[in-house]
């Protein structure tokens, strides 16, 4: 089965499984909204493909994991785009969750996909507490404080803020915690397993500041500009254009070799080369000076899925 079927169907059975409609109905409408349809569900494609790079041998877990991922990873856009942190009307093409329901229930979304995410994981850590426990506690690392989504997002609360730490902790830490937990999913040590993550999540980060700066709304499907409207730090504003590319081809030419030894080193090296390539612009043979210039390299490259 591919990856994307994959990852839809532990999904919709992770959601479908539950008894929702005894709550709220504009509750669960929100839930169903905020991870259907999906985005590029690149944080559980890492996950799965780690996973069986290792062998994959429990694949309940390895599914139970990438969902846990992704319901975080959904939370924290609808938290996001709250008018208290970026005030965004749009995500995925869609309007932003507390644009179509309501402040209070994209509140509540967020935090009910947070909680449903442990509870995912304690399902399986009940059953398999030798794989199931690491799990847990890796993705509560990188979702709380001090490394996790948490900490990353009230970094903007600060007058001085380390970009590299702030792009770290609120985007890098759940490409970690991809990594580690497709590695503990299928039985291996997940030390190994943090530089890559590392790397692809600040890369990722560059390449959505760059994107943010360069392009617009139509062609990202949420809005555009934000982080020069809301003054946050970003890779653009620091390095300017060409340095951020420069950091972001810098980033990646590390990570095929921070690749653990395991069984399916070889195909997860092809799967984060073609990543890699997906996430850099092309260089044209001008310099890169002008926005039209990187804008031209970006057009075919901003929706990446995982079958893409
Ligand atoms: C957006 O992440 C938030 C950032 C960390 C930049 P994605 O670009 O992975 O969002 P979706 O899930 O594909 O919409
Ligand atoms: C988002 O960073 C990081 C999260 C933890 C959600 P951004 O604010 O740059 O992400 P977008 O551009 O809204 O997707
Ligand atoms: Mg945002
Ligand atoms: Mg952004």
């Amino acid at each position: 089965m591919l990856l994307k079927a994959r990852i839809e169907m532990a999904m919709q059975q992770a959601l479908t499984g539950r008894p929702l409609h005894r709550g709220p109905p504009k509750l669960a409408a929100a839930l169903d909204y905020a991870l259907f349809p999906g985005g590029a569900r690149i944080r559980p494609t890492i996950c799965m493909s780690v996973a069986l790079a290792c062998g994959d041998d429990k694949p309940r877990l390895t599914d139970a994991a990438s969902v846990a991922l992704e319901m975080i990873h959904c939370a924290s856009l609808v938290h996001d785009d709250l008018p208290c942190f970026d005030d965004a009307d749009t995500r995925r093409r869609k309007p932003s969750l507390h644009r179509a329901f309501s402040e209070p229930l994209a509140v509540l979304s967020g935090d009910s996909l947070i909680v449903m995410a442990f509870d995912v994981l304690a399902h399986i850590a009940s059953q398999d507490p030798d794989r199931g426990i690491p799990l847990l506690l890796t993705l509560a690392k990188r979702t709380g404080v001090p490394y996790g989504i948490c900490s990353g997002q009230a970094w903007e609360t600060e007058e001085k803020i380390d970009l590299s730490a702030y792009h770290r902790a609120k985007t890098g830490a759940l490409f970690i915690a991809a990594t580690q937990m497709g590695a503990i999913a299928s039985g291996q040590d997940s030390e190994p397993w943090i530089e890559l993550g590392a790397r692809i999540g600040e890369a990722f980060q560059v390449a959505d500041d760059l994107h943010d700066a360069l392009q617009d709304e139509e062609t990202l499907g949420k809005p555009a500009g934000q982080d020069d409207l809301h003054g946050r730090p970003n890779a653009v504003a620091e390095f300017g254009v060409e340095g951020a590319i420069k950091r972001l081809t810098d980033i990646l030419g590390g990570a095929i070799s921070s690749i653990p030894s395991c069984p399916g080193e070889a195909q997860l090296a092809q799967v984060v080369r073609a990543y890699a390539e997906k996430l850099t612009p092309v260089f044209s043979s001008e310099p890169v000076n002008s926005t039209r210039n990187v804008l031209a390299s970006f057009e075919d490259k901003v929706i990446y899925g995982p079958d893409d």
